[in-house]
């Protein structure tokens, strides 16, 4: 019997989460990816994110339901660019956010994700090296004014992420600040002056942990600043609080990732029976390359 594995990101809709063996941020679908005893692992992600698990995984037959399902942070950065970008700092260590291609991958020393990326960078610092930050500008920017870095910094963002709006911020605090208590939590994808603005900043798991932990003002309002995918999973797990996304414009919390959303519940069914975009492109001595400095992560982060 074939043994088909659904792996669902936080982002996706409620009705594709709850088809899936597992729901995850990327890291947690990374490593669930590499150990799965599966004939087929479907994807319910973005197209790096399928490629990190065949990379995985490469037993596997991956797929990806819908060919279209890419990010931004991948598609704004040209590879022999970056590569050029890279050959000038030849004695920096190159990090890069998952959220890259294979390609990518391999022209760098590590990965990181939302999750491990402060620890792993001050680690590399405290080895005395320097280090280089792709693809994500606003997650380097924030690193670097956070930990006072000096990473030369990539320059692509996310574009849902890169939405959410300071002023837009500060409005909706100035309706609350006096009569009642709020909180911003943030994703390091987002701007930095959003991020300065954050009580909390971290991955989905992250942040989906604060509000599961929350224990402050009952009547507080708490803004999130991420896709609004996780939303559905922080009011399954608190009912009881008054969660509201951050606004990307005045009145506007409606931000949502259009290339997680098109893992419609056809579209996975459809890749559960077999169809969809196999990742079967990558050759092997590319995912030998890609594969090391993902390693490394894992290796750190367990
Ligand atoms: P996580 O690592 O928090 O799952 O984030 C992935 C992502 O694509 C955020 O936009
Ligand atoms: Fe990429 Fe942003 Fe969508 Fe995440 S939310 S997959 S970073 S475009």
């Amino acid at each position: 019997m074939t043994r088909v594995v659904t792996l669902a990101h936080y982002y996706t809709q409620p009705e594709v989460q709850q088809m899936a063996d597992k729901v995850g941020d990327s890291l947690e679908l990374s490593l669930y990816a590499r150990d799965a005893e599966a004939d087929i692992i479907v994807f319910a992600g973005v197209r790096f994110m399928a490629e990190t698990a065949k990379i995985l995984n490469p037993g596997a037959t991956v797929i990806l339901p819908d060919s279209g399902s890419t990010c931004s942070l991948v598609t704004q950065t040209d590879v022999g660019a970056l590569a050029a970008w890279r050959a000038r700092y030849p004695d920096h260590v190159h990090v890069s956010y998952i959220n890259s291609s294979a390609e990518h991958k391999a022209l760098s020393d590590w990965i990181v994700t939302s999750r491990n990326v402060d620890d792993i960078i001050a680690d590399l610092y405290s080895q005395g090296k320097k280090v280089i930050f792709s693809p994500d500008r606003n997650m380097g920017a924030y690193l670097n004014f956070q930990y006072g870095y000096d990473m030369p910094l990539w320059s692509a963002v996310c574009e849902v992420h890169d939405k959410f709006n300071e002023a837009a911020l500060d409005e909706a605090f100035a309706a609350i600040d006096g009569k009642g208590t709020r909180f911003l939590i943030a994703h390091p994808e987002s701007p930095l002056p959003v991020l300065k603005r954050a009580d909390y900043i971290g991955s989905t798991s992250g942040m989906l942990n604060w509000v599961r932990d929350y224990a402050g003002d009952p009547s507080a309002v708490l803004f999130v600043a991420t896709e609004d995918g996780i939303l559905y999973n922080m009011h399954q797990a608190r009912p009881d609080l008054d969660l509201r996304q951050a606004p990307i414009y005045t009145g506007c919390q409606c931000n949502s990732c259009p290339y997680m959303k098109l893992n419609t519940v056809d579209a996975v069914r459809r890749a559960q029976a077999g169809a969809g975009t196999v990742i079967d492109y990558l050759t092997p001595a590319q995912m030998d390359a890609a594969r090391l400095p993902i390693e490394r992560m894992l290796e750190f982060s367990q």
